[in-house]
């Protein structure tokens, strides 16, 4: 049986030898190089004008003229090998940086995730701009308390202790004497007592009454008080600066009118109705076919109450008025129920908006 001859070992060509062993060499290095400045190192470092390549092709003098050739040709063929490497490296590594700048950069074309916007609620709103209003025309806004006592709520509005109002019926007591103030006209009273005549304020605020709750009645509801005292006020003033108040609040063409009526605390005293803003005053659902809509109460302050209050009668006259604060956002938003006001789903918020 014939033994095969083992093969011969292949020649050992010291040069192919070395620029194998050069690959291997730049290949530890590139595995090593964490930068820019690192690579161009390495670059330098293999292929510069005094490097490893450069000194492997000097051996081509030392071979034979015949083997000369070739032995270029692998020498080339290596260097651009080696070059391919560098520069994949390269490519590597910008890749690398520009993920890292990329997960701590701020892309301002992404998309943005919409937020939902807030917005001021339509009771909110009303009160703002009827400050707003009255402030331009050198009104102090006053903010009172909530909790009153009979005395401020009652007794200094010229309100006898047989009125109907003062039954526990009709109002929120939290003890005896003590109770949620039923309207903002307690702080004509406290606001006179406390800075002399002339005056001029606004009482945007809270009040609580003992209703059942229904699509025009909550226990708790909103009124702008307004107050203004001096020598020679009259109510025709107060037609005027409420004209101006609807026609702001509302639109251009509101007009004012008052029906005669009763405050234990005014006299004489007025019911104050505007146009209705549904039809213009041309008679609609809102307004019961009347082209009007009762908005709040008014009237010349009663000298009574001024002489509690501390003014003097004789030398000042003033007037003040009482309008529903959910009345106007109603109009304005065209709500009939005045719990929707009170409910506060975010669905109808948002489309009043
Ligand atoms: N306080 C009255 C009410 O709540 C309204 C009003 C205020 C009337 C001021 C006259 C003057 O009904």
């Amino acid at each position: 049986m014939k033994l095969e001859s083992p093969e011969e070992p292949a020649a050992i060509d010291p040069l192919s030898e070395e620029l194998r062993a050069l690959a291997e060499r730049l290949q530890g290095a590139l595995a090593e190089a964490g930068d820019a400045t690192a690579l161009e190192a390495i670059r330098v470092r293999f292929l510069g004008r005094s490097g490893e390549i450069t000194r492997a092709s000097r051996t081509i003098g030392s071979l034979p003229p015949a083997e000369r050739p070739e032995a270029g040709k692998s020498i080339n063929a290596a260097r651009v090998e080696m070059e391919t490497r560098i520069a994949a490296q390269a490519e590597a590594l910008g890749a690398r940086a520009f993920a890292a700048d990329l997960a701590t950069a701020i892309d301002v074309t992404f998309p943005a995730t919409a937020l939902a916007m807030g917005g001021l609620h339509p009771i909110r709103r009303a009160m703002e701009d009827a400050c707003a209003y009255f402030e331009r025309r050198g009104f102090a806004v006053v903010l009172g308390n909530e909790i009153e006592t009979d005395y401020y709520n009652f007794d200094a509005l010229n309100i006898p202790p047989d009125h109907p109002a003062r039954e526990g019926l009709d109002s929120f007591y939290l003890r005896p004497g003590v109770l949620l103030r039923t309207h903002t006209s307690p702080m004509q009273v406290r606001t006179m007592r406390a800075v002399p005549p002339p005056l001029a304020i606004v009482v945007p605020g809270k009040a609580y009454r003992r209703d059942a709750i229904d699509a025009r009645h909550s226990p708790m509801f909103h009124q702008i008080e307004g107050l203004l005292v001096a020598p020679g006020i009259h109510l025709g003033h107060l037609k005027g600066v409420l004209t101006g108040l609807f026609r702001e609040l509302f639109g251009p063409a509101q007009a004012v009118r008052f029906r005669p009526s009763f405050f234990p605390f005014t006299e004489p005293s007025a019911e104050v109705d505007t146009t209705c803003p549904g039809c213009d005053g041309s008679g609609c659902k809102t307004c019961g076919g009347s082209g009007w809509i009762e908005i709040g109460g008014a009237g010349m302050v009663h000298p009574d109450v001024l002489r509690e209050s501390g003014y003097d009668p004789a030398s000042v006259t003033g007037w003040a008025f009482g309008v529903g604060i959910e009345r106007i956002a109603m109009v304005r938003q065209d709500i009939d129920d005045i719990r929707v006001l009170f409910e506060n789903d975010p669905r109808v918020l948002a489309s009043l908006a």
